[in-house]
């Protein structure tokens, strides 16, 4: 049985800052942000948005635009690592707000940026092993990332959501089912604290942790197969990663054609000139939403996927592998396949339009965005009216107010 992607969304929030005017703005020379981590913008979440309106967005927009029944999903999950109660999941509100079944089965998962990719291969069980009877799964992968303002991760934050339906008809793509590699190792690279809004991380040491996760998967995943050499990077059109910033994609790509090749390859060498032919063909042009969108967690890697998926055709596109990190850390790699024809979908799948309308905020409503978001939950409505947010924008379902002020206490 073939099972994979039938069905993918992305939903954005409609504001974003340019990373030039926040390098400005905060004395660093543009060039750092655009060139050495490859970020050219980011999406910034006002405090009317949050994983549950991001989450229900993309969830509409993955079902509407592939005419699925909302009666047909049987599993819902939403991996997150920002999500809104410490006990209530998020998926509990998209399931509302989607009017799903009863007898639909639903939670959330985390482990950091890797929550949805687990519940994705969770969703391919379930399907396998038959206990789907016919039914799909709605996966939603739905983040806010946020790190302190003036430190070094601010320029990579981003927030956003992508919602997938797994199912035995996998229009998009679907997964090899013999090969998926994992690695695990509890490292403190990167968490949030329950007392914190923001994320605390070592940045270096968070870039050494998930190489070295990429080294663990990718055994795991080669020593699991059969005929190994039907894996090599040679037999892949493409090969994704999870993506805090564009340039980390580089920096693991190098890795994987590294160990793919058998030998180190040092970046003034003339070898590297080799990585980067294979970077350009393989992985660089699956980044171009990430670089104006951010780090959105959970949902990254797929948002590199939909770039892949809207940018190919059939003919070119057979056998690629997607590598999921997240920090403290777990990942996977796995292998997939394109389905013959996915590039009927292209318009469906395409965020371009909704990411082309966004407003560009300046870095003084962004910092006061980031405020009136830090005081949010602490009680502090005076400055939560303070912000002249639309309340009724079309990025809000219908709800969202009251769903927001339930849960932040206003
Ligand atoms: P930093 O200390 O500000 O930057 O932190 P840097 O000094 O390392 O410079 C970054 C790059 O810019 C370097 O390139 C510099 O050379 C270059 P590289 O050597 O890496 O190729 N550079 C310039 N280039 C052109 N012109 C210039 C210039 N100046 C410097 N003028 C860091 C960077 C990524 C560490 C920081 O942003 C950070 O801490 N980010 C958050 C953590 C993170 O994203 N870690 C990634 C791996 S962990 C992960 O992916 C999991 C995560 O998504 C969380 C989860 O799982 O939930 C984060």
């Amino acid at each position: 049985m073939k099972v994979g992607i039938e069905a993918i969304a992305f939903h954005c929030p409609e504001h974003y800052i340019e990373l030039a005017d926040l390098a400005k703005a905060r004395g660093v020379d543009p060039d750092k942000y655009t060139k050495g981590l490859g970020q050219v913008r980011m999406a910034v979440a006002t405090p009317m948005e949050d994983t549950v309106t991001l989450a229900v967005n993309a969830a509409l927009k993955a079902l509407e635009n592939f005419d699925i029944d909302p009666k047909d999903i049987g599993t819902l999950v939403v991996g997150t690592e920002s999500g809104v109660d410490h006990s209530k999941p998020v998926a509990v509100y998209v399931h509302e707000a989607l009017g799903l079944r009863s007898n639909c089965q639903t939670y959330e998962t985390k482990h950091a940026c890797f929550g949805a990719m687990a519940a994705v291969s969770s969703a391919q069980d379930w399907i396998s092993c038959g206990r789907a009877r016919g039914s799909k799964a709605l996966i939603v992968a739905s983040d806010i990332a946020r790190y302190g303002v003036g430190d070094p991760g601010e320029p990579t934050q981003g927030a956003g959501a992508v919602a997938m339906v797994i199912s035995d008809t996998p229009n998009l793509l679907y997964f090899d089912s013999e090969i998926s590699g994992y690695y695990t190792k509890h490292v403190m690279d990167f968490w949030r604290p329950l007392y914190s809004k923001t994320a605390f991380v070592d940045g270096p040491y968070s870039i050494d942790c998930y190489l070295n996760a990429l080294d663990g998967a990718l055994a795991d995943a080669l020593a699991k197969a059969t005929i190994p050499a039907l894996y090599k990077l040679d037999q892949l059109q493409a090969c994704i990663y999870h993506v805090p910033f564009a340039k980390m994609a580089a920096k693991a790509h190098h890795r994987h054609f590294e160990i793919d090749a058998g030998e180190k390859i040092d970046k003034e060498s003339e070898r590297c000139a080799d990585v980067r032919k294979s970077f350009a063909q393989k992985t660089g042009p699956w980044l171009s939403l990430n670089a104006v969108v951010g780090n959105i967690y959970t949902g990254s890697v797929f948002l590199s996927l939909i770039d892949l998926l809207r940018s190919n055709t059939s003919a070119n596109l057979r056998q690629i592998s997607m590598f999921s990190y997240g920090s403290g850390c777990a990942a996977s790699m796995n292998i997939a396949y394109p389905t013959p024809g996915f590039e009927r979908f292209k318009d469906q799948i395409n965020p371009e339009p909704a990411l082309t309308a966004r407003r560009k905020l300046s870095i003084d409503e962004y910092d006061n965005i980031m405020k009136i978001s830090d005081s949010l939950g602490t009680g502090n409505t005076e400055a939560f009216s303070a912000g002249d947010w639309d309340l009724t924008g079309d990025f809000l379902y219908l709800g969202n107010k009251d769903h927001i002020r339930r849960y932040s206490g206003l």
